[in-house]
């Protein structure tokens, strides 16, 4: 099952998809096709044919645009405090730690592993500041076989950076992001560009205006992608236009940070004049439901987006959001959607209350999880076609501990996927893989 468009579910039922030693889907064979019987024979004896029981349903592999690796180990703690709280009594401080390689070995495997066992093949992460734990991240993502966006943290500014955990000024900045791209670009085995660098200013309020110019050069100079905090609360939305005296849509882009290759995260507040040079640029949103449930002081315009034409994708946000699931961040997406379109609060009218036309339902929530994600990264996977990657998430809906009950009385395909999305754990997902090759097995772990 697939979502090439977002309006349509596309089912190959019975169909054979064969793939290249690059782990390119090269031929689609539904069962119609002249050639189909003879090559399910030849696959079968040459022993290449991986056969999926009546029990089983596939789906793209998840793309999950915005993660802080850095951050797992603080997964669902401190989330009643503010912004700015969170960050500077909790997520500084754990993030400050990654200057030891040890730690960072303790937690990146982990992270990546728990990724794919969710059926994440795409991953865009924030590291840290530090040079090289960032790259122990790339070499992680490598070594398990993870796509994977992976940005050095840059934050220079004294006022809002503790001084235990910032770079020291902003040449210093853009020379450690510079040494970071080349680093992950040169790693071993990273030859097919499974990972790639990406410039990573943490937000407005932690750079100077000096290091956003420096890594806006530095885009146009690596063709690099960039990947950002956007308009995400009241807080730092007011906080760019007070310094600033424009939105954070126009500073990136003034600063040249707003491209085809950017990934902006959240982008709650941003107006319609923010999303017509967002749309021009060609750059993508990294909407995070979850986190902004916690953090944002809003719901994500996602209707409205979408209407425009922007490229829109899910992320988790860990661990602003608490899950490593991207099916939660569906569920999420959807739910949120729906307080956004009748709004909340009972004391006004129904007719006055909500935001009219903003429910996004599950199948588009699912489309933005897969084939979204990866259009906004331009990277050809989130969907079955020729000449896309594969990547792919084999799903077990009869696995006797959680046997998804739910399935036999599914009354058609949408239905199914409903119940995935709903249902499934960790252990239903059976099998992973990345670029042809299975990553992460449930039955082996
Ligand atoms: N803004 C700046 N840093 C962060 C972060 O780590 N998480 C979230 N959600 N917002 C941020
Ligand atoms: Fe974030």
């Amino acid at each position: 099952m697939h979502m090439p468009r977002m309006d349509s579910l596309d089912v190959l039922e019975d169909t054979l998809i064969g793939i290249d030693r690059d782990g390119n889907i090269a031929s689609i064979l539904s069962p119609q096709a002249s050639d189909y019987r003879q090559t399910l024979q030849t696959a079968e004896q040459n022993g290449i044919l991986h056969q999926m029981t009546s029990r089983q349903l596939m789906i793209p592999g998840l793309v999950d645009l915005h993660v802080h690796a850095p951050q797992w180990p603080q997964l669902g703690m401190a989330l009643h405090l503010p912004l700015q709280d969170w960050l500077e009594r909790y997520t500084f401080p754990l993030e400050a730690r990654y200057h030891d390689l040890e730690f960072a070995r303790q937690v990146y495997p982990s992270l990546v592993r728990t990724l794919l066992a969710n059926g994440t093949t795409t991953a865009m992460y924030f590291a840290t500041i530090h040079e090289d734990a960032t790259e122990l991240l790339a070499a992680t993502c490598l070594d398990l076989g993870q796509r994977a966006y992976i940005g050095r943290v840059a934050m220079d500014d004294a006022g809002q950076c503790p001084d235990y955990y910032r770079d020291i000024d902003a040449h210093a900045a853009i020379s450690a992001s510079e040494r970071s791209i080349h680093a992950i670009r040169r790693l071993n085995g990273n030859n097919a560009a499974l990972v790639k660098p990406v410039i990573t200013p943490r937000f407005i309020p932690s750079c100077t205006n000096e290091l956003l110019a420096g890594l806006g050069e530095l885009s146009a100079k690596h063709d690099c992608h960039v990947q950002t905090h956007c308009s995400e609360s009241d807080w730092e939305h007011d906080f760019v236009l007070q310094r600033l005296g424009k939105s954070d849509t126009q500073a990136l882009s003034d600063f040249g940070l707003l491209t085809r290759h950017t990934v902006l995260a959240h982008s709650n507040f941003i107006s319609d004049t923010d999303m017509s040079m967002i749309r021009e640029s060609g750059g993508g949103i990294a909407h995070c439901p979850l986190s902004n449930s916690y953090f944002a002081n809003s719901v994500f315009p996602l209707r409205r987006a979408l209407q425009k034409s922007l490229r829109v994708g899910l992320g988790t946000d860990i661990a602003g959001g608490h899950s490593a699931s991207m099916l939660h961040s569906c569920q999420q997406a959807v739910a949120v959607s729906r307080l956004l379109e009748t709004g909340v609060d009972t004391r006004i009218g129904a007719d006055q209350r909500g935001s009219s036309g903003a429910r996004i339902n599950f199948l588009e929530a699912f489309h933005l999880a897969t084939a979204g994600g990866a259009d906004v990264l331009d990277s050809p996977t989130g969907s079955f076609e020729i000449g896309r990657q594969f990547d792919a998430v084999l799903v077990e809906l009869d696995k006797p501990a959680n046997p998804l009950d739910e399935f036999r009385h599914a009354a058609n395909w949408e239905d199914l996927l409903c119940c995935v999305i709903h249902h499934a754990q960790p252990c239903n997902i059976d099998s992973v893989w990345v670029a042809g090759r299975c990553v992460s097995s449930f039955s082996t772990d």
